[in-house]
């Protein structure tokens, strides 16, 4: 009996870590990877994403594949950030001020004026001589790593009541922020009060009115229907965010020699697809959100930029976090 037990419980493990089973566990012959999205299936995002995964299958010959989970199934970024930690998840996308909590040199990325241009923001984010230790540097404590990024183009505000045209008018505003310090701040510097939320509760934020606005590209902006309730954005252009693509430790020590560069050649691809998107997408996003009443204003920029200039002196105050930023400043050139 007792014997019994122990090959029932030694087959549940394996059946559990099985090879061919989209359950959590390293997965040594190939699994099918959930991958965690907070954005909708018409997002270049998603679409890349796919992509990704039919190019690992083909490229492996079936052994690994990624089924993406769009719309936050898997939960809020942060959440989905515990659950790659833990193992139950195995890839996740989620924006850089998101592992700003777990390591501060994270903050690097999220500064106003880090990055000149979507084109040149990509290749460097995808360039482990100028990032690669910060992006090993959650393996022991989390139990993933950054493999790369993808763009999230410049970022603006938007609002319900008017256009915001100078950093004046942004008095007293309560903006919705990502969940991180240096966006906090940076409503600071602008005089507005920060509301710290998850992308999933912006809508009725912004509905139901216990915000005034928010920031974001305009693809989400039109993807999340943030234009039906604010209907003004103003090309502030504060900063061109990244979203990073993280992968559990087990499951990339899990993939042979052969599988693991199959798997980094399919991430080059995909960024590299999600940036010709991009410009598509953002196009059509700003024609479908004005067809549904939003308005997008040039405003005056630079002085949104003058007004957040002091950030960069605030947030690049460790040695790790100047190397990286002078490192990223000395590539972008
Ligand atoms: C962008 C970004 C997301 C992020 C979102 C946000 O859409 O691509 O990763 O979650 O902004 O503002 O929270």
């Amino acid at each position: 009996l007792a014997l019994t037990g122990i090959a029932t419980a030694a087959a549940l493990t394996l059946a559990a870590c099985g090879g061919s089973g989209d359950g959590a566990g390293a997965g040594g012959d190939g699994k099918t990877m959930k991958l965690a999205l907070n954005q909708t299936e018409d997002h270049p995002s998603y679409i890349a994403l796919e992509a990704f995964g039919e190019d690992l299958n083909e490229a492996t010959d079936g052994r690994w594949d990624i089924e993406v989970y769009p719309n936050a199934t898997l939960g809020a970024q942060d959440e989905t950030i515990q659950l790659v930690s833990d193992g139950s998840v195995d890839l996740s996308i989620v924006s850089a001020p998101q592992l700003e909590n777990l390591n501060d040199d994270f903050v690097v990325f999220s500064l106003p004026t880090v990055f000149d241009s979507v084109d040149s923001q990509m290749s460097i984010i995808n360039d482990a001589d100028v990032v690669g230790d910060v992006y090993a540097s959650l393996e022991d404590s989390q139990n993933f790593s950054v493999v790369g990024g993808i763009t999230q183009g410049a970022r603006s505000f938007y609002t319900k009541d008017g256009p915001v045209q100078t950093p004046a008018d942004m008095q007293g505003l309560k903006i919705r922020v990502q969940e991180s310090p240096v966006f906090i701040s940076m409503m600071k510097a602008l005089g507005a009060s920060a509301t710290p939320m998850a992308f999933g509760e912006v809508y009725t934020g912004l509905q139901s009115g216990v915000i005034d606005g928010a920031e974001n590209n305009e693809v989400s902006y039109f993807t999340q229907k943030h234009f039906e309730v604010a209907p003004y954005f103003s090309y502030t252009r504060h900063l061109i965010g990244a979203d990073f693509l993280i992968a559990s430790t087990p499951v990339l020590d899990a993939m042979s020699q052969e599988d693991r560069a199959a798997f980094d050649e399919a991430w080059q691809n995909t960024w590299k697809y999600h940036t010709e998107l991009w410009n598509e997408a953002t196009e059509k996003a700003i024609t479908d959100a004005e067809s549904g009443g939003a308005t997008f204003t040039e405003v005056d920029a630079g002085a949104f930029a003058d007004a957040l200039s002091p950030m960069i002196e605030e947030f690049v105050t460790t040695d790790t976090q100047r190397a990286l930023y002078d490192g990223i400043k000395a590539a972008g050139e």
